[in-house]
């Protein structure tokens, strides 16, 4: 069971039912399982969107919304209790507590889906779909619509159209009720813990997997089971390389070293980013760029407020690092033809920020037709200015080369403007070399 009431589960499916058009059917699977290796499965994740209809959490099943039918709107298909399976695999929830427990109005066996799905389409105009997501599963659809068609001449009706469901979900989804912020809240307080405490544990000659691991411990104590995207560790040159993955590097007094991790809770995502120096003080070329992306940083809070739109946060941003670039001549120009230009690009190559939610980079349009979106109470998201000098970069002095510095923070807009969810990371210079200097005095 989540932390996200029964309640909410049934108030999202009517919302859905209430945007569908009349006599039409929505059809959703679960996601599947996926092999890592021979027989070793990879921890199972829900598919996000299953997830916020059902919070139903286990592969193998369907779900089928039918607003207006009779002997009930949601149906579920999922896998049999089956005591000798369970054994081995561990418990099932199986079609009656599907129904007692998870909200469905009728609950089947997954094994009599081909017998009981093309019966509850059969008659419905509209098919509402998630359109080339899962190929296995279209051609499974389309199976069950060809046995419709095939049974034409003795008066089956097939439906007539299929339409994108996703994009009715993913508008949804942008909304975080409060329920869901409290979930997002607890996730990124886990977060905060787990970026404290590698920052405590950091020392020269220990390699980038160590301080993973004391993400993984404190996302684990506190509740976490599962990371919401692959921690990236990056010392040194490392961190310009924005996907990280290895994570197997040897810490070293003199670099910087960017954690980008954030747990999951429930299927909600954090997403947090500190950067901070190995030994614990930052040297001064690092301490002059790392100043600029806290500018940025702290100054995109300025513009999260209902009545903004969604890209007024990241021009300040790319403000404040052109300026700053400028200032210290690892770009040359006037500020506003840099920016025209996108000569910050070279430094600053991503967005200030993200959606923030069931995905990490969650779903919801950021435009509006040609207009940005505005931003309104219970959108979540990231605020995240880095500056990242490669280090082959000729044209700027040595010093600037392979200095890699990001500050992500997570953030809810709320009525009064935006509420930040992850200041309990130390981010200011002084803060930093505070918390780790304490650390290290309690060790000695
Ligand atoms: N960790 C992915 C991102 O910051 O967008
Ligand atoms: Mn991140
Ligand atoms: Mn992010």
């Amino acid at each position: 069971m989540t932390r996200i009431p029964k309640a909410e589960f049934a108030r999202r499916r009517r919302a859905l039912m209430g945007e569908m058009a009349a006599g039409s059917i929505a059809i959703l699977p679960a996601a599947p399982v996926r092999h890592r290796n021979r027989d070793i499965e990879y921890a199972y994740r829900q598919d996000s969107d299953f997830q916020y209809l059902t919070g139903f959490p286990e592969p193998e099943a369907v779900l089928a919304l039918i607003p207006g039918r009779e002997y009930g709107e949601y149906v579920l298909f999922c896998r049999e209790k089956d005591p000798e399976v369970e054994l081995w695999e561990g418990e099932r929830v199986g079609p009656e507590d599907a129904v007692r427990h998870y909200g469905a109005d009728d609950a089947f066996p997954i094994s009599d889906i081909h017998d009981i799905l093309p019966g509850l389409i059969e008659g419905r105009e509209r098919v509402y779909y998630a359109i080339g997501a899962n190929p296995d599963f279209d051609r499974q659809l389309f199976d069950w619509i060809n046995l419709i068609r095939a049974k034409a001449n003795q008066g089956a009706q097939p439906p007539k159209e299929l339409v994108a469901l996703d994009p009715l979900i993913h508008e949804a989804r942008l909304f975080k009720t409060a329920a869901e912020i409290r979930v997002i809240r607890e996730a990124a307080a886990i977060s905060v813990q787990a970026h404290r405490r590698a920052m405590q544990a950091c020392r020269a000659g220990l390699r980038e997997y160590h301080l993973e691991a004391e993400l993984d411990y404190a996302f684990r104590k506190g509740g976490a089971r599962m990371t919401a995207y692959g921690s990236i560790v990056a010392s040194g040159r490392n961190a310009c390389i924005m996907h990280y993955q290895r994570n197997d590097a040897l810490l070293k007094d003199g670099d910087l070293v960017l954690i980008d991790a954030g747990c999951e809770l429930d299927c909600y995502a954090s997403d947090v980013t500190r950067t901070f120096p190995v030994s614990g003080v930052f040297s001064p070329e690092q301490k002059v760029l790392y100043e600029i992306v806290l500018a940025a940083n702290e100054a995109a809070f300025g513009y999260i407020a209902p009545g903004r739109n969604w890209d007024e946060a990241h021009a300040a941003t790319v403000r404040i690092i052109t300026e700053g670039l400028v200032d210290l001549g690892l770009l040359r120009g006037t500020v506003d033809a840099l920016i025209e230009q996108g000569a910050y690009r070279e430094f600053y190559m991503h967005r200030a920020g993200h959606w923030l939610g069931l995905d990490v980079h969650d779903v919801g349009d950021y435009r509006i037709g040609d207009e940005w979106r505005m931003l309104e109470p219970g959108m979540a998201m990231t605020v995240e200015p880095g500056i990242y000098v490669h280090p082959d970069n000729r044209n700027v002095a040595r010093k600037w080369r392979g200095i890699g510095i990001r500050i992500e923070d997570n953030v809810v807009v709320n009525r009064q403007g935006y509420e930040v969810l992850t200041d309990g990371v130390p981010k200011a210079v002084d803060e930093i070399e505070r918390l780790m200097a304490d650390a290290r005095r309690a060790t000695e």
